[in-house]
């Protein structure tokens, strides 16, 4: 306001008496404006123009004509320099000077001058000089709808746990709208969406926007919503403004962890490594952070054994091998699985899982000795079981089918029973004496790939049973002991060998009874029960027992017991024991022989005849003659070998007729034996021949003869008979032997007729009837082998010099024992004139 003076001021007054009545009214602008001098009626005085323009005019827009209004003349308004007078503030308005308009000076804001206040009026005062006068004039700005509600902030963020219940309430910010009356902020609107509506409730005149939960939430379907509120005001246009609200939906732990499958399924070979992964499982969870962290365990009920065997990572879910898997522990393992979350309260989820084992050949076949019966007797009969075997072998399937065989080359097989069950039984007939034991192997292979093997080894025994009799050391023996040997020395030792065992082999001797010229065997000889050895009893004499056949039995101790039988032939050996004995001179022991001799004889003439027979044999038994004494040596001799006393030279008359002669007569043994025999030669004159004579003319003689012939032919008869019978014996020899190839009869021999050192010589020197046998056995230059006989030295009167019964009786068995005794000799049979046979 410009200071005015008190002279200006009642200028002004009285020219708004002049004035009063008079209604300026301007149309001259697009908007209404109107000059209102009907106030200025009331109060003359202060009578005021009024104009009314919107808001936001732009500069130089033209209000009203104030001079006209104001009563004055345009160009005395212009001379009295028409004016509008402001304060301090800023001049919106100014006075064009040519045609004394108001005229917008600068666009206004209604909001910024006057804010809500309504009506929204500027004060101006018009001021002219000469005469200095005031004019008050207002200017009533209206509102336009220039602004749009606004939010403080375009954005907005909620955190919404979505646990929360529906119905829920969040406070919004509400927009703000500068303008005033309709122009002014009306409602609130939200986008579709499911899950929030809007509720405006109105706080002191303030409209208050609300989001208010009509849907629960989830953050795990939607995490996030995005919603716009928007603010209308009423004007024409409407305008508006929006704010973006964004919802974060906070997650709750309200979701388990889901396995993808409910049941898991695997298999894995048995003998895998430590560390193996076998499997996977694996779970979700939908919540997030911590709440949606899963890791796996194992239930809690899971057995510890299985826990050893397989290990799970809580992180990953990987199963994988911790221990053995061994398929014939467990083929199946079922366990289940969780997977817990972080969250709070941890939520869990579960799910089963298999897993089979499958079957490697990891098992050697085993061989089981079920039951064993050794040892085994060596008589059990073929197909005998001896033992029960199983073979058997933990894995299954092929890996577990065994097949058990038994090494070749004993007499036992296996026979399948049952599966894989067998019985060893015996395949053939047993010896323990060849074999006492026996080592089976026994190899078990499986049908896996590779198969896999074993053995085993069965040890069984062989049983003696007592199926072996002794058996001698010989079939026969031949044993040689001296006559007159010492009463009890032993003659030899037979020996028997039982291959069986214990008492089976125990041998016990003994001897056969039999009797020898009617004594019992058991009076010659003794045999030692246990080792055999044969004793002699009684000391033997050779001229009366020339062999002595002794059976001996080996009996051993088993049950039944077995026993076999040997022939021991005992051959006494001569000795010479015997003084030969002077058949012929008989004379009473110590008397003196008389033999009458002519005293015509001439030299050669046969005294006698000495005859001796000494009962040894052999050399023991060759006798030589010899003269021992005589009174005349020169006259008489005695033949060395034959014993004939002849004269030398012929008798002369001056020769003794008593002549005394002693002969002695010796065996050829060692030492030798003599005897002698005295012989009285009584030299006669006229003297003949004797025998003759006595023979024929002594009926006591001719009786005495006829009884020597009868004995010859009985002789005889009986040599003839033991001719005919050893040429039998010889046949059958013969027979035997021609079995062989050989063709011999009389004399059989391989080894030639040269070497007769093992024969057997019969010799009958028959230059009488009978005169000498000797049968020669073995070395033939060893007399202690050969016996032989003297049958008959023949003499005319010598009649009583036959055969020792013995020698002849015995001839056949001697024969026998002599081939029994040189099983494998050549032997020669020689029958000097064989006309006798
Ligand atoms: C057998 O036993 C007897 C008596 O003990 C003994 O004299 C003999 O020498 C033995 N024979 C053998 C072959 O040992
Ligand atoms: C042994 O001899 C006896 C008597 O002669 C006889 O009974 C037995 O059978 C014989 N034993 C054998 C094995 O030959």
């Amino acid at each position: 306001m410009l200071p005015l003076s008190p002279a200006e001021i009642r200028m002004m007054f009285g020219r708004l008496r002049d004035t009063m009545g008079i209604i300026v009214l301007s149309r001259r602008d697009i908007c209404c404006c109107f000059v209102l001098p009907l106030i200025l009626l009331w109060s003359p005085l202060e009578a005021q123009t009024r104009y009314t323009i919107p808001e936001e005019l732009r500069a130089g827009s033209v209000v009203g004509n104030i001079a006209k209004d104001l009563v004055l003349d345009v160009s005395a308004a212009a001379d009295r320099r028409l004016r509008i007078a402001s304060g301090s503030g800023k001049q919106y308005f100014s006075v064009s000077a040519e045609k004394g308009e108001l005229v917008v000076n600068e666009q206004m804001d209604r909001e910024s001058l006057c804010g809500q206040r309504v009506p929204c009026v500027l004060p101006l005062e018009a001021v002219v000089e000469n005469p200095l006068q005031l004019h008050r004039v207002e200017v009533e700005i209206q509102d336009i709808n220039d602004n749009a509600p606004g939010f403080n902030s375009r954005e907005r963020t909620l955190n919404v746990p979505e646990s929360i219940t529906p119905g829920a309430k969040f406070l919004l910010d509400s927009a703000e709208d500068p303008d005033v009356g309709s122009n002014s902020l009306q409602s609130y609107s939200l986008d579709r969406n499911k899950h929030f509506v809007l509720n405006v409730k109105t706080q002191d005149g303030i409209k208050i926007p609300e989001l208010v939960l009509d849907k629960p939430l989830d953050r795990e379907k939607q995490a996030v919503h995005k919603l716009i509120l928007t603010a209308v005001d009423g004007g024409n246009p409407v305008r508006s403004g929006t704010c973006e609200i964004t919802v974060v939906v906070l997650d709750n732990n309200d979701n388990a962890p889901q396995f993808e499958k409910s049941f898991y399924e695997a298999a894995v070979d048995e003998n895998q490594l430590v560390g193996n992964d076998v499997m996977k499982v694996s779970a979700v969870d939908l919540d997030e952070g911590p709440n949606g962290e899963v890791e796996y365990f194992f239930a809690d009920k899971t057995s510890d054994a299985l826990k050893s065997v397989f290990e799970i990572n809580p992180k990953t879910g990987v199963i994988s091998v911790k221990g053995l898997l061994d398929y014939e522990q467990a083929n199946l393992h079922k366990f289940d699985v969780l997977a817990r979350d972080r969250g709070n309260p941890q939520m869990e989820g579960h799910c089963s899982v298999k897993i089979s084992v499958n079957d490697m050949n990891d098992n050697d076949p085993d061989i089981v000795i079920t039951s064993l019966s050794s040892p085994v007797p060596e008589n059990a009969s073929v197909n005998t079981v001896i033992a029960l075997i199983s073979a058997r072998d933990v894995d299954s399937g092929q890996n577990g089918r065994v097949n058990l065989t038994l090494a070749p080359g004993s007499p036992f097989k296996l026979s399948p029973s049952l599966s894989n069950h067998y019985s060893l039984v015996t395949n053939g007939p047993l010896d323990r004496e060849a074999f006492p034991e026996y080592q089976l192997t026994l190899n078990a292979i499986d049908s896996g790939s590779p198969p896999r093997t074993s053995q085993n080894t069965l040890k069984i025994t062989v049983s003696d049973v007592n199926d072996n009799p002794p058996v001698f050391s010989q079939r026969s023996y031949t044993v040689y002991t001296q006559e007159n040997a010492a009463l009890g020395s032993i003659l030899c030792s037979v020996s028997a060998h039982d291959p069986d065992l214990g008492h089976n082999a125990k041998i016990t001797y003994s001897l056969l009874d039999s009797r020898v010229q009617d004594v019992p065997i058991s009076s010659y000889v003794y045999i030692n029960s246990e080792n055999g050895s044969i004793f002699s009893m009684s000391s033997f004499d050779y001229e009366k027992m020339k062999v002595l056949k002794v059976q001996v039995q080996a009996r051993d101790q088993g049950s039944p017991s077995l026993s076999s039988n040997a022939t021991v032939h005992v051959f006494i050996v001569d000795q010479n024991d015997n003084a030969p004995a002077v058949i012929y001179p008989s004379a009473a022991l110590g008397s003196v022989s008389h033999q009458r001799m002519p005293r015509s004889a001439k030299a050669g003439h046969l005294v006698t005849k000495v005859t001796a027979v000494d009962a040894d044999s052999g050399h023991n038994a060759w006798i030589s003659y010899r003269l021992a004494e005589a009174t005349d040596a020169s006259l008489f001799g005695v033949s060395f070998h034959t014993g004939e006393v002849r004269t030398k030279r012929s008798v002369s008359e001056q020769d003794d007729s008593s002549q005394r002669l002693l002969i002695e007569i010796r065996d050829n043994g060692e030492p030798a034996q003599s005897s002698t025999v005295t012989v009285e030669v009584l030299i006669e004159d006229g003297f003949h021949e004797p025998v003759s004579e006595s023979r024929q003319k002594s009926p006591e003689l001719n009786k005495r003869s006829g009884r020597i012939t009868l004995y010859l032919i009985v002789a005889l008869a009986s040599v003839s008979s033991l001719c005919l019978m050893t040429f039998f014996i010889l046949l059958v020899k013969c027979a035997r032997g021609s079995r062989g190839g050989s063709s011999c009869c009389i004399r059989r021999s391989d080894s030639g007729y040269k070497t007769p050192n093992r024969n057997l010589q019969i010799q009958l020197n028959t230059d009488g009837p009978i005169k000498y046998v000797e049968v020669l056995g073995g070395d033939v230059m060893s007399q202690s082998q050969s016996f032989g006989s003297y049958l008959s030295p023949m003499s005319e009167f010598s009649d009583f010099t036959l055969v020792k019964p013995s020698s002849t009786t015995d001839f056949t068995d001697t024969l026998n024992v002599l081939d029994a005794s040189l099983p494998d000799s050549t032997w020669t049979f020689e029958c000097q004139q064989v006309s006798v046979c």
